[in-house]
């Protein structure tokens, strides 16, 4: 049996977690939209074509906001295909994904989709094919209230009131070479701060993220961010970051260790961000928005899979079924956000339905939670506050994580991972929320904490994900086969607890004031 302490202090804390670090994202890819949100005729859609099953699960899942309509596909979307009557609108080929896209569902679909789900849009605008003239016009369909053409166009389409979408993606992944339209840094940076300035006249009141590096592992990492900020800097509200977790070699410990490496990916961009700040001279510290992340290897596909298999409309492409050992490693991203709550003020799961989601459907059946559903619901609905600085002593552990990109075989090490990863989460009713990890393939872990400042603690939830077959899944034919059991093992005595984790589990220890 393994054993770890931790010492927290009500005042000593990182930052207070902003509502929009439980974002998620939908993108016109694969069944995410079409079957996913929106299906017309399913038994649970509702006038507009919205599936209420998936939408009941969306509610119980608690994501903040939702990032539309990519990722790669925004690249070479017209936004203006996908307004107006729908029999009029264009099929295009879509050169991200090599599906057709119908353009049944649109911006206007996807604003009335957020109001029912509760949820704040993001919009990310075209700066792979199109230009800053595009974005500042969407700007203007969405949020100008009347008198121009473009406002006046929304009105026309059944849209009286503005939109109101304050937050706004300048393009998506654009150091990529597979991104339709790459770019350099520099043309990137020119194009980017154009359409920051041309937008913000449009309407002040938008908050703008521009594309960082889409990946650690990519080569240009550091040097691309350096460059787009120097361009960007004072126009910008976010530079954003994606990371996908893979376990390609079946090294699980590694997996488990992988999102250490999203702690020093956040902490590298901090400082870059601040480095460009120092050179400017500038008071202001950048936000950082982890605008895709999630586990993502087995259904990666390569473009000439995707040629081969013709233009499809939605097909059923990166449909990853996750494991129990997924659930462990997304949960130790989950820590890895909160515990970076000062800087990271937005963050998007990647992606919200069928495509590598939490939310599975049967196109005309049923809708079910995958494994990676439970430790997001928990995450967002326990990791709103403010996050404490854990001091942790505990065992470590050494790990390679491999991590590819293209042809270039790259191995991280990460020399010392805590055999427990833990954030800590005061709420404004006085409770205390933990989120614990235990990497620990085969040794239970005895964890006593030390609460200061709180006073008396009572366990209101303890609840913990764990299976003897880290490889279970969720299915149509066993939608729970995997779900969270009670965590029997958590006393508490005044502020001080003592917990017994399972091998390989992810735990959620909510407390409350005693009264
Ligand atoms: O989320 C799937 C894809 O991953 C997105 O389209 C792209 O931005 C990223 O590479």
């Amino acid at each position: 049996m393994r054993h770890a302490n931790v010492l927290l202090d009500r005042d000593f804390a990182i930052g207070d977690t902003d509502p929009r670090l439980f974002g998620a994202f939908v993108e016109h890819l694969g069944r995410c939209v079409y079957g996913g949100i929106y299906e017309p005729g399913h038994a649970t859609a509702d006038q507009a074509g919205f599936r209420g099953d998936v939408l009941a699960l969306i509610k119980e899942l608690g994501p903040t906001i939702v990032r539309y309509p990519g990722g790669n596909f925004v690249s070479g979307y017209n936004w203006e295909d996908g307004i107006g009557p729908v029999e009029a609108r264009p099929r295009r080929l879509d050169l991200a994904w090599f599906s057709t896209e119908t353009n049944r569902f649109g911006t206007n679909e996807f604003i009335s989709w957020c109001r029912v789900a509760g949820v704040e849009p993001m919009l990310a605008v075209n700066l792979g094919t199109r230009d800053a003239d595009a974005a500042r016009n969407l700007v203007e369909y969405c949020n100008h209230a009347s008198g121009s053409h473009w406002s006046d166009l929304r009105r026309a389409h059944g849209y009286p009131a503005p939109h109101a979408v304050k937050l706004w993606c300048l393009g998506n992944e654009m150091d990529g070479p597979w991104q339709i339209g790459h770019k350099t840094a520099t043309e990137y940076g020119r194009l980017a701060a154009e359409a920051a300035r041309l937008m913000r006249w449009v309407d002040p009141s938008i908050e703008l993220a521009a594309c960082g590096s889409t990946a650690r592992n990519m080569p240009s990492f550091g040097r691309w961010d350096q460059e787009v900020l120097e361009h960007t800097f004072e126009l910008i509200d976010f530079i954003s970051l994606h990371t996908y977790l893979n376990n390609y070699r079946g090294d699980t410990p590694a997996f488990l260790a992988a999102p250490d490496l999203m702690d020093a990916f956040i902490e590298e961009v901090v400082a870059i961000a601040d480095a460009v700040a120092a050179r400017l001279r500038s008071p202001k510290r950048l936000s950082l928005s982890f605008d895709e992340w999630n586990v993502w290897y087995r259904t990666r596909r390569t473009r000439a899979d995707r040629v081969k298999e013709g233009w499809p409309v939605a097909p059923p492409i990166l449909e990853e079924v996750y494991t129990v050992e997924d659930a462990l490693a997304f949960g130790g991203a989950c820590i890895s956000l909160l515990n970076h709550a000062d800087r990271v003020k937005c963050a998007c799961l990647a992606q919200l339905v069928n495509v590598i989601a939490p939310i599975m459907t049967e196109t005309g059946g049923a809708a079910w939670r995958q494994t990676i559903f439970y430790p997001f619901a928990q995450f967002s609905r326990y990791g709103r506050g403010r996050v404490l600085r854990s001091r942790l002593f505990c065992d470590t552990y050494p790990a390679t994580y491999y991590d590819p990109r293209g042809s270039i075989d790259q191995s991280y090490p990460i020399p010392a991972a805590p055999y427990l990863k833990l954030a800590a989460v005061a709420g404004t009713a006085g409770g205390l929320s933990l989120f614990l990890l235990n990497r620990d393939l085969v040794q239970p872990l005895t964890v006593a904490v030390e609460a200061r400042g709180f006073g008396a603690l009572t366990v209101a939830e303890a609840l913990q994900l764990n299976d003897h077959d880290l490889a279970a899944v969720n299915s149509a034919a066993a939608p729970e086969r995997v779900k969270p059991t009670v965590l029997a093992e958590v006393a508490c005595d005044g502020a001080k607890l003592s917990l017994t984790l399972a091998p390989a589990s992810w735990n959620l220890v909510a407390l409350a004031p005693q009264r």
